[in-house]
């Protein structure tokens, strides 16, 4: 009898901590974007943590009002009379909302497809673009009718799109590469839709490399769009972290006029990043580029004009830089922007979204809470304040662990974080690195973190035990620095927490019909011997026919297929674009699973089946 008051007791106690517990995570704000009515006068700030919008009065730095939204907000605009603010919000369910700002009604306009992000007004055609990031589609939708008139399919995972000043080009930013990894080229692209045909008309590539881009915007001259994006050295083994051997951080340019890239420059210098660049924004006069560097806690301030005169000399014989020759030279060039460049230190963690008003700017700090304000002069002597969102919270060991994995702090000299190669919340890349803890020479596709804690052993060649080993050898051998206990422990909390995001591939969250097939194939064509139990996985090691020469050993690690959606290229060396090249490629003499004798439609239906889950 005793035993069980004494059982029941903890149990109560331990929901008791973990409601306590669960509320305080949900005490976090998390500004994410920024957007500014056209007077100039309110900020409105999306807090990601919270489900909120909040209202800062710019004259005040006051919050003087605060809107609670039915989902995680992913972007917002504030309409041209200024009496609306359209928020996009939620995941798998996601919405467009708009509030009026005169009423405070929240009114849900329309739904939308998953994560909808980055909404872009077109006042002239009374239009709303939103990039549906996991749905791989632009909802075009008409805000007389509230309907959306097409949806287009754009690469992978759109995240950031802009407008051409005559209003007849979306440009917009897909945030991962979209091909197989193990070729000449992978990287992220530009898709551009002609507003008048709704379609896709050109892609624009970035440079070999080019990835987790994340954020455009347009000169005030309407001439050139700028793109934040990581160029990872990708081809190099991972032997040594200085002068941008592994990962540096880019903004890509695009003369708009005949959508081609003009050329890449590094943000980082010679012998300091500038990590994961994340919000590009010029101020109204075209003095200045902003860039917000959520790795490096930073803001840098180009001086546009200088940055594109010095761009046009190189290769000519007035050409003033000492490194680069010509123009291919430049996306190499550690010095390009020294002296038309100030790095600013802002006074929060994780700077994010940004906005400029006049001769200020204002940056979402997203871990500390609060709005860095920086006033733009040329006299190097920059103030920063900071403003709260909120009271300051203690962290939880998530928070701190959320907080490390994308701090370029902890790297030797601030080149990356984790989320450089892990972006989207510890989730992959789409590229090929050459890590050297199982040899050189056999690059392997990064693997989502999701459940690495859960899958042991780690690596696609199983060479770390565990995630908690394979967490503390890359602070050491990919961040080159020394692993702080207390810090990988947060990083192992944080992993550990990550859920994940419901597939696409679902339809009203349930199987599709051609899925519901295809897991009968999964059955039949024996892939249940390894990929089994909750995670599909029964932790084991096997040859599948899918080993390089370079691999000393062809066995490898049985992985989960859970969110496969999410990360494509597939197979150890990544050169599976699709699940259906694993088995119509790479399969040929049923070494993976039982295959040859299926037909293209059982294939389709069997790769739709593993793709929801
Ligand atoms: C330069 C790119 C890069 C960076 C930076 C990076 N990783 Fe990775 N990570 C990879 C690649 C590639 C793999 C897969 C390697 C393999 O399969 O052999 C991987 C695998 C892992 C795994 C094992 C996953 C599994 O289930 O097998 C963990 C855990 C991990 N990384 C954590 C981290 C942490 C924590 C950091 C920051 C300290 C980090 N990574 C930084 C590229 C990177
Ligand atoms: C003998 C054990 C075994 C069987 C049977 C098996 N798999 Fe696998 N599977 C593996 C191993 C090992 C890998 C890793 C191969 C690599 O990385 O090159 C893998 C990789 C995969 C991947 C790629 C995952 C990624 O993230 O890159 C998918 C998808 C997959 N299997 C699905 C299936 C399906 C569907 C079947 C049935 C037709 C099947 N497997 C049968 C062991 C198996």
């Amino acid at each position: 009898m005793k035993f069980r008051i004494r059982q029941y007791i903890a149990i109560i106690l331990l929901i008791l901590v973990n409601g306590v517990y669960a509320a305080t995570e949900n005490l976090y704000r998390s500004p994410n974007f920024i957007a500014v009515n056209k007077a100039g006068t309110l900020l409105f700030i999306s807090e990601e943590t919270s489900n909120t919008i909040s209202v800062m009065d710019i004259n005040t730095g006051q919050i003087h009002r605060r809107y609670n939204l039915s989902g995680t907000p992913g972007g917002l605009i504030c309409s041209e009379d200024q009496n609306l603010l359209y928020v996009t919000c939620g995941q798998s369910n996601g919405v467009i909302s708009s509030i009026d700002l005169k009423t405070h009604k929240i009114n849900d306009l329309i739904s939308a497809g998953h994560t909808p992000t980055s909404p872009i007004l077109d006042s002239e055609r009374q239009r709303l673009y939103v990039s549906n990031r996991y749905d791989n589609r632009v909802s075009v939708i008409d805000l007389k009718t509230c309907r959306v008139i097409k949806n287009i399919s754009v690469l992978r995972e759109p995240i950031a799109a802009m407008l051409t000043q005559d209003g007849n080009h979306l440009f917009v930013v897909n945030h991962l590469p979209d091909n197989s990894s193990s070729k000449d080229y992978a990287a992220a692209e530009i898709s551009v839709i002609d507003t008048e045909r709704l379609e896709v008309f050109q892609t624009i590539r970035l440079p070999d490399g080019s990835t987790a881009a994340q954020g455009i915007c347009l000169s005030p001259d309407g001439k050139f769009a700028y793109v934040t994006h990581i160029m990872a050295r990708y081809k190099m083994p991972t032997t040594q972290i200085e002068r941008g051997w592994i990962n540096t951080n880019a903004i890509s340019i695009i003369n708009v006029a005949n959508f081609t890239l003009l050329n890449t420059i590094l943000l980082d210098d010679v012998d300091r990043g500038a990590a994961n660049p994340w919000q590009p924004t010029c101020s109204a006069d075209g003095k200045y580029l902003c860039i917000s560097h959520s790795g490096s806690h930073e803001l840098s301030v180009i001086d546009q004009q200088a940055m594109l005169k010095k761009l046009a000399l190189v290769g000519t014989d007035k050409n003033p830089s000492r490194v680069s020759d010509s123009p291919d030279d430049v996306p190499y060039d550690l010095t390009f922007l020294t002296d038309i460049r100030q790095r600013i230190s802002l006074p929060g963690k994780g700077p994010r979204g940004l906005a400029i008003v006049d001769d200020t700017v204002y940056v979402a700090e997203f871990f500390s809470d609060t709005i860095a304000k920086v006033k733009l002069t040329d006299d190097k002597k920059q103030k920063t304040s900071s403003l709260p969102l909120g009271p300051a919270q203690t962290l939880t060991a998530i928070r701190k662990g959320n907080m490390l994995f994308h701090d370029a702090g902890i790297c030797y000299q601030q080149w990356q974080s984790c989320a450089s190669c892990h972006p989207g919340q510890g989730r992959v890349d789409g590229l090929n690195w050459d890590l050297l803890n199982d040899g050189s020479g056999n690059p392997k596709n990064t693997k989502s973190l999701l459940y690495s804690h859960r899958t042991a052993p780690a690596m696609a060649l199983g060479v770390r035990a565990d995630a908690e080993s394979a967490v503390r050898s890359g602070i050491n051998h990919i961040l080159f620095a020394m692993p702080q206990e207390r810090d990988a422990v947060a990083i192992d909390a944080y992993l550990k927490s990550l859920k994940p995001i419901a597939s696409p591939h679902l339809v009203n969250d349930k199987l599709s019909i051609s899925a519901q097939r295809g897991g009968k194939v999964f059955e039949s064509a024996k892939c249940v011997s390894c990929h089994n139990g909750e995670m599909f996985t029964n932790q084991r090691s096997y040859d599948v026919g899918t080993g390089t020469g370079l691999d000393k050993d062809k066995s490898f690690d049985t992985p989960t297929l859970i969110e496969l959606w999410r990360t494509a290229p597939y197979l150890n060396d990544g050169r599976a674009k699709t699940v259906y090249d694993i088995f119509k490629i790479n399969n040929k003499v049923d070494e993976h699973g039982t295959t040859s004798n299926l037909t293209d439609q059982e294939i389709q239906d069997l790769a739709e089946y593993i793709l929801s889950l």
